[in-house]
């Protein structure tokens, strides 16, 4: 554990309390704050997931923040904010509705945690992690999309179900957006660094791929909601690689300034995790078909982003 570390999560609901749940179990840092539109939820959840450190030798605090003020001074905040689409919503108002709130949140973390490192969790993933770009000013390292990591653990699961072995031995690369568009890797993702073409057939291949993609959905359908488990343990993941700088490489949204050919975009590229956020981005060279559809999953974001520049969002 790192003594002292502060993570603040910004959204008690099912995932930001996975999250901090699982960092108390890691044992990943020494205080856990959580903060929520209802205090009461985030109160709940905290004496909860607080009562659960009895059990476990790291004694984690957890808290539930009275006011953003009890954002103070966090290492990391992790942004799980935002509303579902309902059925009345259109897109662009469901954009609408998610970017105001992280701009607030934005503003209080920018207020009291101007050092901190933030992981974008809120959706639509790579537009908000835009979005608190524009709103922080702060350099691209210190703000991360999270989606890679679900995303490739998704795919590691339906690869360890086909191949009944390497459970915890499966990488899965996944670059792109956190969407449909999402471009998973299968030629440089591996079982115990075996690569995958040498144990899955080319039709077992595309079935984990759109299995992967439809992931998230194949949650929403069974549960009536989105997943949080997963996504909490992807958060937990990276919070830990960058508390211990340990340098990890992992798929994470992130402004480009040039790599891949594309500037001023957040999309999904692998990246190195350490103590300062991000501190390395790995430009993979792509062939024409990847690179084709990475195009194509990038416009689907500048699409988006586009909606937010003609309502005036970032005036
Ligand atoms: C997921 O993919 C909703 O981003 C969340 O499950």
């Amino acid at each position: 554990m790192m003594v002292g570390r502060k993570v603040g999560i910004v959204g008690a609901g099912f995932v930001g309390a996975t999250a901090a749940y699982t960092l108390t179990m890691l044992g990943t840092c020494h205080e856990v704050v959580l903060y929520d539109i209802n205090p009461d939820v985030a109160k709940g959840k905290a004496i909860d997931i607080g009562q659960s450190t009895s059990y476990s030798p790291q004694g984690t605090i957890v808290t539930a923040a009275e006011s953003a003020a009890d954002l103070k001074d966090c290492d990391i905040v992790v942004i799980t904010a935002g509303v579902p689409r309902r059925s009345e919503m259109t897109r662009a108002d469901l954009l609408m509705i998610n970017a105001k709130i992280m701009k607030d949140v934005v503003g209080n973390i920018v207020k009291y945690s101007p050092d901190a490192i933030i992981l974008c969790v809120s959706n639509p993933l790579d537009v908000m992690t835009y979005v608190v770009h524009k709103m922080t000013g702060w350099d691209r390292n210190r703000i991360i999309g999270m989606a890679g990591a679900l995303d490739g653990a998704r795919m590691a699961y339906q690869i360890h179900k086909k191949v009944g072995y390497g459970s915890g031995q499966t990488r899965a690369m996944i670059i792109g957006d956190h969407g449909l568009n999402m471009i998973p890797c299968p030629e440089i993702s591996a079982v115990g660094g075996v690569p995958l073409d040498q144990i899955i057939s080319q039709k077992d291949m595309e079935d984990i791929i759109d299995r992967t993609k439809e992931g998230g959905a194949e949650i929403v359908k069974h549960l009536g909601t989105s997943a949080y488990y997963a996504p909490g343990r992807s958060i937990a993941v990276m919070v830990q690689a960058i508390l211990d700088d340990s340098r990890l490489v992992m798929p994470s949204s992130v402004l480009l300034k040039g790599e891949y050919g594309y500037n001023d975009i957040t999309v999904g590229v692998p990246v190195v995790l350490g103590a300062n956020g991000i501190e390395n981005i790995i430009e993979l060279e792509l062939n024409d078909e990847v690179k084709a559809k990475f195009k194509v999953s990038v416009d689907s974001i500048q699409e988006n982003i586009n909606i937010l520049k003609d309502n005036n969002f970032f005036d």
